[in-house]
């Protein structure tokens, strides 16, 4: 018996960055709301099988100690939520992202997504799990946060909003494209628990929370102005306006972590480079973000890359280009090799 489910990563445009860090009931509990685009083409791909022995293998390779070491907490703590028995047989699971890992795109997003599909598949059956899942989005959304926060946005497609426990779907027809640029020197990684440990640090705390909940409403009643008015000047005039927050947002979470008692930087001079350029770059109709690490998503109505390569030339800067679009939620697809 095996089944392999597939999750796509997603980009939040309004952060999760930082987490209440001391209370054991509020696991992966977000300080505030954030909001997201599921992506199309990334995705992760996890097949779970009953077996002889336990076995955890990572994009092909046997997974590190602490990765286990997580996939078995996660797992521990599926059983208890879901109610089930231990099962009798060990299980053996193979996780693949078909992106680059250096790509910046949230992994542990699509990963727990698939994961927690995948096992649900198992324990109930493929028709039952996808069925549940549908009438029970919320409670879907809420296991898979106990994995990795941003993994509670990667449950239905489209355009996600998390606040509290879960995510929610946020309608909006838009198709968005993300270019991601892999900039050549990756920095060192620094784990999403200290990251978010900078954040609910920092001193810009306090004011990002009180200006986040109209910049959240801003941003999005400028993508519905794009959405309604698709085709028509108004159109770009109010996503120069979502970007012109995207970028103000994405800002101000590194400034949050790279002024914490304890900074970390993110950015490579490459990503510097990039952010200089795109500044002096007054007619872009492509807005940045930057998750954590050193590489930038643009986010456009239009297909960029080309013209994105362009300026990578121009500035010097070699950079890998992962282009992707608005995606779908998870699903479960048969059992090929993976
Ligand atoms: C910068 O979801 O990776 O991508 O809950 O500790 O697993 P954990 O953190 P994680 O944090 C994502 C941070 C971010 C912003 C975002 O996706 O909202």
């Amino acid at each position: 018996m095996s089944v392999v489910a597939v999750a796509h990563p997603n980009i939040a445009f309004i952060k999760y960055w930082g987490k209440v860090m001391d209370d054991p009931n509020k696991i992966n509990w977000a300080l505030n709301p954030s909001f997201s685009m599921t992506l199309d083409r990334a995705q992760t791909q996890t097949r779970i099988r009953l077996s002889d022995h336990f076995e955890f293998c990572l994009n092909g390779n046997p997974a590190s100690e602490a990765d286990t070491k997580k996939l078995l907490n996660y797992l521990a703590m599926l059983e208890k939520e879901l109610k089930v028995e231990p099962l009798e047989r060990a299980l053996s699971i193979d996780s693949k992202n078909n992106f680059p890992t250096a790509a910046g795109i949230a992994s542990s997003a699509s990963a727990f997504a698939a994961l927690c599909l995948a096992y649900l598949g198992l324990r109930w059956g493929e028709e039952n799990a996808t069925a549940w899942c549908k009438q029970n989005l919320a409670e879907f959304s809420r296991l898979c946060r106990l994995g990795s926060g941003s993994a509670c946005r990667s449950v239905a497609g489209g355009y996600m909003y998390w606040e509290g426990s879960h995510a929610v779907t946020w309608q909006c027809k838009l198709k968005l494209f993300d270019t991601v640029l892999i900039l050549s020197s990756e920095k060192k990684k620094v784990s999403s628990r200290d990251g978010h440990l900078t954040a609910s640090q920092s001193p810009l705390l306090a004011e990002r929370l009180q200006n986040l909940p109209a910049r959240s409403r801003s941003m999005m009643e400028s993508l519905k102005l794009a959405e309604n008015a698709h085709g028509t000047p108004q159109a770009d005039i109010a996503f120069s306006e979502f970007g012109r927050l995207l970028e103000e947002e994405a800002l101000e979470m590194h400034s949050l972590t790279q002024k914490a008692p304890q900074p970390v930087e993110y950015w490579s001079d490459e990503t510097r480079k990039i952010l200089t350029a795109l500044r002096e770059k007054s007619d872009r109709n492509y807005f940045f973000t930057i998750d954590a690490g050193p590489n930038l998503h643009l986010i456009s109505m239009q297909p960029v890359a080309s013209e994105v390569r362009s300026l990578c030339k121009e500035v010097g800067v070699s950079a890998e280009i992962w282009e992707d679009s608005t995606g779908g939620p998870p699903r479960f697809i048969p059992d090929v090799e993976i």
